[in-house]
């Protein structure tokens, strides 16, 4: 298995791949309203020092032990200790689960992009998107549509669909954004939108905010199932793990406060509700951007570039089970993207319609939708993400040689691995269940 294993054609295409892991719906729909309900400025500094210092931890894991073993995530943990496979199915579980949330929200946005094509504006987008999302026929279609879209790409394999996606995709998301951001900053009331982000307001911080923080971090850096383990385990000998991990990091969050520079100007400039919640980007934007002078156009290059975030995302998402179905159940790759796609499909279609006629079926208090969500980002995630840290650390002899060759720096990443992560991560966990 491991001499054909692929690999990325080059380093630049590894970090774009990540980083197209990495930025998708977290970014620019999760992250301007979690910021916009916890306050802002203060938010978003509790999640910087988050990110700097505590993710940076379980992402350098992943990459190392990707890079490491050179194979799937299930495999990784069985090569690790036969006893840790069933810990490598969890993964493969919560990465299953994910994408049948996920790709609803992409559902929704081809939805949209085709609204604003075809110039059918609707009269309120609130009343629009409550009585869309609770058709039957045509979300669920979209849906479906978005899942096939997404796994034509690992169909065609790492370097030809994956890689290809990528290079292609990213470069032109990040220009659409740059444009939808400067357009932003030149309406009239954009000052008190870049206030709200970048004046801290320390009356506001809390401590759940930091389990929200936490949360948030996790699920945009694409941390805590395995997912970076496949992508480590395509990359080159002699990449640089650290500058790695910080590279993405800092594409990820500039990506993901470009994102707050694009909404919270526009927002505070039409007197709307910051803190307006999951419905920002499908009613709050929309309606924006329809009584704008060329609403198509604005529209429909808000939600490409939104599309172009999901998909690279969803791209990773299943690339991870591909993975350890063809290694796991010994079957190609195109059959293994088939299995994938309908396990998705079988799932993602009651989350689907927990916004009609499923909308009185709960788990836990929860719609079918919002319990997949709160359960993978929530949960699974946090949960993941400590076994991870606990297995790197404490299972494999010597594991921060893995990540850096810089003495000082291994011995401060053997501590904060093996200490100080499980010391922080417990008491959040348990606080948050
Ligand atoms: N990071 C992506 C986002 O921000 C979502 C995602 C992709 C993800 N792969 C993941 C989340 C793996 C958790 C784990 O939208």
């Amino acid at each position: 298995m491991e001499k054909d294993r692929a690999q990325w054609s080059s380093h630049v295409s590894f970090i774009i791949a990540t980083v197209g892991s990495a930025v998708g719906l977290g970014n620019i729909w999760r992250f301007p309203y979690i910021m916009g309900k916890n306050g802002g400025a203060v938010f978003l500094i509790t999640y910087l020092l988050l990110i700097a210092f505590i993710c940076v931890i379980p992402l350098c894991c992943e990459l190392a032990i990707g890079k490491l073993f050179k194979t799937d995530t299930v495999n990784a943990f069985k090569l690790i200790n036969p006893h840790f496979k069933w810990f490598g199915w969890l993964c493969i579980l919560t990465v299953l689960l994910i994408p049948c949330f996920y790709f609803v929200v992409g559902g929704w946005i081809l939805n949209y992009i085709w609204i604003f094509l075809a110039h059918h504006i609707p009269q309120s987008f609130g009343d629009y998107f409550t009585s869309y999302s609770a058709q039957i026929f045509m979300p669920c279609f979209l849906t479906l549509t978005f899942l096939i879209m997404t796994a034509i790409f690992p169909y065609r394999g790492v370097n030809n669909g994956i890689e290809k996606a990528n290079n292609i995709m990213m470069p032109i998301f990040a220009l659409m954004l740059i444009v939808l951001a400067i357009f932003a900053i030149m309406q009239p009331n954009a000052v008190k939108g870049l206030e709200f982000m970048f004046k801290p307001d320390f009356s506001q911080f809390n401590k759940s905010m930091i389990l929200t923080a936490l949360g948030q971090a996790l699920f945009t850096l694409s941390i805590g199932m395995g997912a970076l383990i496949t992508y480590g385990s395509y990359m080159k000998k002699d990449t640089n793990i650290i500058k790695s991990a910080y590279t993405l990091i800092f594409f990820d969050t500039l990506i993901a406060v470009l994102a707050g520079v694009m909404i919270f100007p526009i927002v505070f400039s039409f007197g709307l509700e910051p803190a307006a919640g999951a419905s920002l980007v499908f009613i709050s934007l929309p309606e924006i951007f329809s009584k704008l002078p060329y609403p198509s156009l604005f529209g429909v290059i808000f939600f490409i570039l939104l599309f172009f975030a999901a998909i690279t995302s969803g791209i990773s998402i299943m690339e991870t089970s591909i993975a350890s179905f063809i290694e796991n159940f010994h079957i190609s790759r195109k059959k293994s993207t088939i299995i994938v796609s309908i396990i998705i499909a079988f799932i993602s279609i009651p989350a689907t319609l927990s916004f009609g006629i499923l909308k009185d079926f709960k788990i836990l208090n929860r719609t079918f939708f919002d319990f997949l969500d709160y359960a993978t980002s929530n949960i699974l995630l946090p949960i993941n993400t400590l076994i991870i840290c606990l297995i790197a650390g404490w299972c494999i002899k010597s594991f921060y040689k893995q990540v850096t060759d810089n003495i000082w720096l291994q011995r401060i990443f053997n501590i904060v691995l093996k200490f100080i992560i499980p010391l922080i991560l417990i008491p959040v966990l348990i606080y948050g269940l």
